[in-house]
């Protein structure tokens, strides 16, 4: 089971780090698997703490992959962090064991304190498509434009019909930035 979350890391400056990062369940615990290179990785290694922040905010995660990495933070209970404000729970971490990869090194995670701040509020399928789509603009560099393209169509339907404006907002900016990618690589193309 891969659960989406808002993963924050202190930085060297001591300031939070906050990133979507999927976190994988292991046992009783939870593995981070950053790949190379990443703030979020560095993170770890510095301070081995995180806290998985579970968040029905889709604007937090469209902004963390469109520049907009600024987001309201409280300091965590047990673990030196940050926790992400308005967010329906929250675990925090202590990095148990790293298990060295080329490509993407894995941080096995021991839970030592959660909390609930609010209640689940039901599906809704706009949130699901800015998620799908937030992961395909992370990946604009390896995916291929018509596959990016044909399930952007299919998600827009979702969003048309469910979004309220948050979800709305969050939809816009990162259909901004897959065509400012876009733009960029066509101006690459033609120097
Ligand atoms: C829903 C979602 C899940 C993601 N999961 C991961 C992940 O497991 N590992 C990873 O390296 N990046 C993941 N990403 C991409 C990161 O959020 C993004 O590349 C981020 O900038 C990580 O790099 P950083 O730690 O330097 O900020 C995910 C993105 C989204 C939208």
């Amino acid at each position: 089971m891969i659960r989406e979350t808002i993963i924050t890391t202190k930085g060297p400056d001591g300031r939070a780090h906050i990133a979507p990062i999927g976190i994988i369940q292991e046992g009783d615990g939870w593995v981070i698997a950053p790949f190379k290179p990443s703030a979020t990785l560095d993170n770890l290694r510095r301070n081995p703490h995180a806290v998985a922040n579970y968040s029905d905010d889709v604007l937090v995660f469209a902004g963390c992959l469109t520049g907009r990495r600024d987001w309201p933070l409280e300091p965590a209970t047990k673990v030196p962090g940050f926790v992400l404000a308005g967010c329906l729970a929250h675990a925090e971490l202590t990095v148990e064991q790293v298990t060295e990869d080329e490509l993407r090194p894995r941080f096995l995670c021991r839970v030592v304190h959660e909390e609930n701040h609010r209640p689940f509020q039901g599906f809704n399928r706009a949130q699901a498509a800015v998620i799908e789509a937030a992961i395909l603009v992370s990946r604009l560099h390896m995916l291929p434009p018509d596959k990016v393209d044909r399930e952007i169509a299919y998600l827009e339907i979702a969003v048309g019909k469910t979004a309220g404006p948050r979800e709305r907002q969050a939809w816009d900016w990162l259909m901004e930035k897959v065509a400012a990618h876009r733009a960029q690589q066509q101006a690459g193309a033609e120097s």
